[in-house]
């Protein structure tokens, strides 16, 4: 069911800037925008003021662009200048959308405005037809989140909200489910007869720059691993959704969060990159982590016993995200000059920067009966050329209907209930140095921080 309208709030904002103009460009330019756009700000904008941060956001992220799919962009926006606080602004919105039966609300706006905007949208009778999209993060622990999904209950249904995570847009995270369901060699060996262990692994080479003031009441926990990361981990470890539509999906990876103990924080680490204090908007002395490592666990048939693995950090040595999918050992080979057993199997996952898959296996030395390392590897760039940006994506489905992508209330609330020890009892930071592996100096990012991550399959896991 298509939205007549976008009425984006916050367009003034860092977000627009960054993502949605390129976004609203980009799907106007394939001929897919087919609505009003009214953005929605307190700044003493005028539409020419609108057009011109259009322009030059465009021209900031390098996007290029043609004049007519401009012009008809332009034609498209309308500002609205408002006090969000203020029932007026409401009121001259009703006007405006006099004529519209099912306006999509994106609200790019601080999370402690969420709930009284929809509200207020409520009170002005403008929520009947609507649909509202949010910006994360969705609460900063299970109760608030708890306390928002009550609050945005009152006035809109489970299906009219739309919680965006900007992951589950991205080519190689959809793609999982593909790989997965769709190839018949893969299914046998997914489960604890033939896995050691799933490693996922978020590696930023940039601080926290100029987003101070935002991190440092969130964290590497808050920020990734609770949303991204674990939804990450839920496409890896979910069966196969039986039928179509968002909620068939949904009720898989909610399977997945169920089985999962709450994390002990005994079994994180959590460090802190050197010179973090110095960034502006940092509290001073603050204990904000920029590195965590979590050890977690699925605990059902497919997976029980399998350590299940999410370390998120910045100012690290390189930008890596991936999974890594680790096989258990082969036996120890009796026919090679020297007897052992040999590497374990990976497949990985790359999802960030170049999107792909990759298979480290081992073959034969050109002589003698040793072995050595190889690897199939697959572009997903090369084989499908560029696919949309995340947020494009989201724009698009958030306008004809589709909630696949956006999370669930249920799935939210496990995820944090998941967490909610180590935000209750988080252990000290531990520092580390910018541009390395993290607080243990390990040599590049295929080991891991926790001794009993770093070599899967090979001896008892500690309680
Ligand atoms: C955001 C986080 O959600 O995701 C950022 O707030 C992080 O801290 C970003 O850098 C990473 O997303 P991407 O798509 O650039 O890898």
């Amino acid at each position: 069911m298509n939205a007549d309208a976008l009425v984006i709030f916050g367009i003034t904002g860092d977000l627009a800037r960054k993502m949605t103009f390129r976004s609203l460009y980009r799907l106007e330019a394939t001929g897919l925008l087919d609505c009003p756009i009214i953005g929605v700000a307190r700044e003493d904008w005028s539409h020419d003021h609108l057009v011109s941060a259009l322009r030059e956001a465009l021209h900031t992220v390098g996007e290029p662009v043609e004049a007519p799919a401009f012009e008809r962009l332009a034609r498209r926006l309308t500002y609205l200048r408002g006090d969000f606080a203020d029932p007026a602004t409401y009121q001259a919105l009703a006007g405006r959308l006099k004529d519209v039966e099912k306006p999509l609300f994106y609200l790019e706006i601080p999370p402690s405005l969420f709930a009284p905007v929809v509200e207020a949208l409520g009170a002005a009778n403008l929520t009947a037809q609507a649909t509202v999209m949010l910006e994360k993060p969705f609460g900063h622990d299970l109760a608030s989140a708890r306390a928002l999904n009550a609050r945005l209950h009152r006035v809109l249904a489970e299906e009219q909200i739309l919680r965006i995570d900007h992951f589950l847009g991205k080519q190689p995270v959809l793609d999982i489910q593909f790989l997965r369901f769709a190839n018949a060699l893969l299914e046998p060996v997914w489960n604890r007869d033939h896995v050691a262990a799933v490693q996922i692994t978020m590696a930023e080479d940039f601080g926290v720059e100029d987003r101070g003031a935002f991190y440092d009441p969130v964290g590497a926990l808050r920020d990734v691993v609770q949303n991204h990361l674990l939804q990450v981990l839920a496409l890896i470890a979910m069966e196969a959704p039986v039928g179509p539509g968002a909620d068939a999906l949904w009720d898989r990876r909610v399977d997945v969060f169920r089985a999962m103990a709450d994390v002990d924080p005994a079994r994180c680490l959590r460090g802190q990159y050197e010179g973090y204090l110095d960034v502006p908007g940092v509290r001073p002395g603050s204990l904000t982590e920029t590195y965590v490592e979590l050890a977690l666990a699925v605990d059902n048939w497919r997976w029980s016993g399998v350590p299940f693995s999410i370390r998120a950090g910045k100012a690290l040595a390189a930008r890596v995200t991936e999974v890594r999918v680790v096989f258990k050992h082969p036996p120890r080979l009796a026919f090679l000059d020297e007897p052992e057993h040999p590497d374990p199997n990976e497949l990985v996952l790359r999802i960030d920067p170049d999107a792909g898959l990759r298979l480290n296996m081992l073959s034969k030395k050109a002589s003698g009966q040793s072995t050595r390392d190889v690897h199939l590897d697959l572009s997903f760039a090369a084989e499908l050329g560029k696919p949309p940006e995340p947020y494009e994506r989201l724009l698009n489905d958030a306008l004809t209907g589709d909630r696949s992508l956006f999370t669930r209330q249920d799935v939210v609330e496990e995820t944090w209930r998941v967490i909610q020890p180590l935000v209750d009892h988080p252990p000290a930071p531990v520092p580390y140095e910018r541009g390395s592996w993290g607080p243990t100096q390990n040599p590049d990012h295929t080991s891991w921080q926790l001794p009993w991550l770093a070599h899967p399959g090979q001896g008892p896991q500690p309680a």
